[in-house]
C-alpha cells in the first residue's frame, strides 16, 4: 500500500529540514491538498487584528512540540492525565463500538494516549490502518518510526501537514469504516466560526459508517483553569515565547523574545483561557520574508491562543448543526474532560 506522495518541488530548504527523512510511511501534504494556502497570510492578518493576534498553530516547530510535550506533564496540566484516565477506561468500549479499521489522528504529536487506543484496537480487530496528521515533521517521523516497532500488524502512514490539508486528502481516499480522532481539547483553539468551519470539513470526511471521537475540556472553576496555563516551571511561558522565535526562522523576522512576557488569563464569559504575549517596549518588527512591517506599544497585548473550555449540551447541539450527531460521551469521576463519540447522520 504505497500512497507516497512526493514532496513539494518548491519546499524550502527549512521546510524540508524539518525531517530527516521522507520515506514511505510519511505523506507530505502539499499545497494541491490544501485550499488556498499563501505561507505567512495567516501572520499578517492576524498582526492586522485589534487586539493583535497570532494562529496558534505556530506553536508547533518541533521544539514547540516538545515543550508542549513537557506542558502534558505538569502537574498543574490535567487535561492530558484526565483524557488518558478516560482512554484507560473505555479504550476498549470505543474500540468495540467503532470497530474502524482505520484511525486518523489529528494533531498526534508524540501519540502517547493514541497508543491506548491502538492497544484496545489491537486487542478487539487484530490490526488497524493508523494515520497520525501533524504539522511538526520532526516528531511526527520519530512517532511513526517507534509505533511501527511496537505495533508491527499495523500500517501506518504519517500525513505531515495542516488539519484542513489532511481532511481534504482524506476526502479523496476510502476505507471501509474510518475513526477519524481530535484529542487534547484542541479544537478548544479555534473561535466558534473556525469551530464550525473545522466540524463542517470533518463532517465531509466521514460517511455514515465513520465515527468521529472528539475531546474537549470542560469548564471548571477559574483557579485550577489558571493555574494550568500559569505553570510554576514557566514551561508554559517558554511554549508562548517560542512561538517568536518560530516565526522568527520561518518569516525572517527580528522580533526578540525577551520583549514579551506570557500571561493567561480565564475569561469566565466566553469560557476560554486566552494567552498573550505582552510587549515591554515600544518596537517595530519586519518579516522580510513577508515583507511585512508592524509596530508595537509599549505595553500591547497581543493574544497568541484560546482554549475554550465546553459545556457538553451546547457541544452536542453544535455538533448536530454540523451533521454530527453524538453516540455516546465519556467522562471523568470529576467531569473535568469529556470524550464525545459522533457518526453523521
Ligand atoms: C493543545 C490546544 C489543547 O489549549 O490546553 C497548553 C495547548 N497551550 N498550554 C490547550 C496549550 C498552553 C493546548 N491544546
Amino acid at each position: 500500500m504505497s500512497l507516497l506522495t512526493p514532496p513539494e518541488l518548491t519546499a524550502t530548504a527549512a521546510d524540508t529540514a524539518d525531517v530527516a527523512e521522507v520515506s514511505e510511511s510519511l505523506i507530505v501534504l502539499d499545497r494541491t491538498h490544501a485550499e488556498l494556502n499563501n505561507p505567512g497570510e495567516d501572520v499578517i492578518a492576524g498582526l492586522g487584528r485589534s487586539p493583535k493576534t497570532l494562529p496558534a498553530q505556530y506553536f508547533y516547530d518541533d521544539r514547540g512540540s516538545e515543550l508542549f510535550e513537557q506542558i502534558c506533564q505538569l502537574p498543574e496540566y490535567y487535561p492530558t492525565r484526565t483524557e488518558a484516565w478516560i482512554l484507560q477506561h473505555y479504550a476498549a468500549e470505543i474500540a468495540q463500538v467503532t470497530n474502524s479499521h482505520e484511525l486518523i489522528e489529528l494533531g498526534s504529536g508524540s501519540s502517547t494516549k493514541t497508543r491506548l487506543l491502538l492497544d484496545a484496537y489491537r486487542d478487539t480487530l487484530g490490526r488497524c490502518h493508523y494515520l497520525p496528521v501533524d504539522v511538526s515533521g520532526g516528531i511526527l517521523g520519530s512517532t511513526v518510526n517507534h509505533l511501527q516497532v511496537q505495533y508491527p500488524e499495523f500500517s501506518i502512514q504519517g500525513l505531515w501537514g495542516t488539519y484542513d490539508q489532511a481532511l481534504a486528502y482524506l476526502g479523496t481516499t476510502q476505507a471501509p469504516s474510518r475513526m477519524i480522532s481530535f484529542l487534547g481539547s484542541s479544537i478548544g483553539n479555534f473561535n466558534a466560526i473556525e469551530c464550525d468551519r473545522f466540524l463542517q470539513k470533518v463532517a465531509a470526511a466521514l460517511t455514515p459508517n465513520d465515527w468521529f471521537l472528539l475531546g474537549i475540556d470542560l469548564q471548571k472553576e477559574t483557579s485550577l483553569l489558571e493555574a494550568a496555563y500559569n505553570d510554576r516551571q514557566g514551561v508554559t511561558a517558554a511554549f508562548n515565547l517560542n512561538m517568536l522565535s518560530h516565526l522568527n526562522w520561518r518569516f525572517q523576522g527580528n522580533c526578540n523574545p525577551d520583549w514579551f512576557v506570557h500571561r493567561a488569563r480565564y475569561n469566565t464569559v466566553d469560557g476560554q483561557i486566552e494567552m498573550y504575549l505582552d510587549c515591554q517596549r515600544a518596537c517595530d518588527i519586519t518579516f522580510k520574508t513577508l515583507d511585512f512591517q508592524v509596530s508595537f506599544a509599549e505595553g500591547e497585548a497581543m493574544l497568541t491562543e484560546i482554549s475554550r473550555k465546553f459545556q457538553l449540551t451546547q457541544l452536542e447541539q453544535q455538533l448536530n448543526r454540523q451533521g454530527l450527531k453524538t453516540v455516546q460521551c465519556w467522562t471523568d469521576p470529576q467531569s473535568w474532560f469529556g470524550l464525545v463519540l459522533c457518526q453523521t447522520q
